[in-house]
């Protein structure tokens, strides 16, 4: 159950290594976990092709099987079908449901089960889920008449769900937060009249554009899309979901490619939802030279292939809240960009970083100050001095799977080695990148 407890893996990091050749990075993880979800509860078969393998969607996967749905084995290059139940015809489980490291699962399913009406559910996770605010869930699901408890009020799994008949509501999200909005929007699926969510700014919209293309009725309005209507009754229908590649993923080799001596990496099939592509905002005022080739749509997302090449000439960037939704699991990759340009990046509005795995703004400004980088922590962000030569150390995923994976990148542009220990956190999202940093190293 506690993946974070049990990770061990130490590595060895060469430094000085240049990337160079063409990628394809797995399966977006935000589409992925919507992907099985929306084809648990739609009525007939979907199938997913491109779903990422890894930890946290097969924590979706297993909770849904625990619940009477099948789902094809999930490895990699296999397309996955699953036998949707129905909106009603998902089973009370007889065991716990374990949402693993993922806050999306746990989230999610939140918002899926509090409209079973009469059955019980009982959610938990790892150490590092166990101490993630629930209550930004809970909360709004409540005004629909959602029962949940937990821990500090309702706030940490493990979670108590007990099936309520929903009524419809006008809620707003306290934070700009995909999970919460895709939680109250699949709760609003089984809820008595119509229920429209409100964000405080707009978050990644997978879930919106796939309830659409299931068959849900919703209607999106209000300045930039803020405003989602949803309306019961709709019958979801089994789809055919092709998952682009995650460009929170691609961020590393796109980081890699811009600050390593010598790269050159072409990143093949990434989303380019521009929910999503704060990254690529950020390069640009970077003045990093990237292209985007081949812009095509797939299955009703966005998606492109994106050419890096080194250059020895970054400039700093300045971040705020306005952007952050766009880039929120960026920053930590972003942080060691900032350590290798040529003069003071600084990051505000970024204080939900504290609650992702790790909080990613103490962990990263540890690590890389460990590696000699000068990085000002502030509650809401970083001030990060750039050109200041990175060393190779004693460097620790502290359990996260983008902090590892950053690690990585910023262990690669140092003065001598590094080793990286609990780098095996990176299986949570990316369980080929140890593979693939070899690959593009030869
Ligand atoms: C996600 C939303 C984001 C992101 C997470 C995945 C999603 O979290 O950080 O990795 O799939 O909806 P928040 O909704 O908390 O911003």
């Amino acid at each position: 159950m506690s993946s974070t407890h049990s990770r061990k893996f130490i590595r060895e990091l060469r430094a000085g290594a240049k990337l160079k050749g063409t990628i394809r990075v797995p399966g977006d993880k935000s589409i992925s976990h919507r992907a099985l979800l929306l084809g648990a509860i739609a009525e007939g078969l979907t199938t997913i092709e491109g779903l990422l393998p890894a930890e946290d969607p097969i924590s979706t996967a297993k909770c849904l099987s625990a619940m009477g749905v099948k789902i094809s084995p999930i490895a990699k290059g296999q397309e996955i079908q699953i036998q949707g139940v129905g909106l009603n015809g998902l089973e009370e489980p007889e065991e716990i449901l374990d949402c693993g490291n993922s806050g999306t699962t746990m989230r999610l399913l939140l918002g899926l089960l509090v409209g079973r009406k009469d059955k019980h559910f009982v959610l938990t996770g790892d150490q590092s889920l166990r101490k993630r605010p629930m209550q930004r869930v809970g909360h709004p699901l409540k005004l629909m008449g959602a029962e949940v408890r937990g821990r500090s009020n309702g706030n940490f799994a493990p979670l108590a769900v007990f099936g309520q008949q929903l009524h419809g509501a006008i809620v707003g999200t306290p934070v700009a937060s995909a999970q919460v909005k895709s939680a109250l929007l699949l709760a609003a699926l089984t809820a008595e009249g119509s229920t429209t969510v409100i964000e405080p700014a707009h978050s990644r919209d997978h879930s919106e554009r796939m309830l659409k293309a299931f068959g849900a009725n919703l209607d999106i309005g209000g300045e930039m899309g803020r405003h989602i209507r949803i309306k019961p009754g709709a019958v979801l229908t089994g789809q055919k979901v092709v998952v682009p590649g995650d460009i929170s993923s691609a961020a590393f080799w796109l980081i890699a490619g811009s600050i390593i001596p010598g790269s050159s990496i072409l990143i093949e099939n990434v989303g380019l939802n521009p929910t999503r592509t704060g990254v690529l905002e950020v390069l640009k005022m970077m003045e990093a030279p990237i292209k985007i080739l081949n812009c095509r749509d797939v299955a009703g997302e966005p998606v492109g292939d994106i050419q890096v090449t080194y250059s020895g000439n970054l400039k700093p960037y300045t971040l705020n809240a306005e952007i952050m939704p766009r880039l929120v699991d960026e920053v930590p990759i972003l942080a060691v960009a900032a350590c290798c340009c040529n003069g003071v990046s600084r990051i505000t509005g970024a204080s939900e970083l504290r609650v992702k795995e790790t909080d990613r703004l103490a962990v990263m400004t540890r690590q890389l100050n460990a590696m000699g980088a000068k990085i000002e922590e502030h509650p809401d962000g970083l001030t990060i001095q750039g050109d200041i030569p990175l060393k190779g150390t004693e460097l620790d995923s502290e359990t996260d799977h983008r902090v590892a994976m950053s690690l990585a990148i910023a262990s690669l542009r140092a003065d001598g080695d590094s080793t990286l220990a609990r780098s095996d956190a990176a299986a949570v999202s990316y369980p080929d990148f140890w593979n693939e940093l070899e690959r593009l190293q030869s």
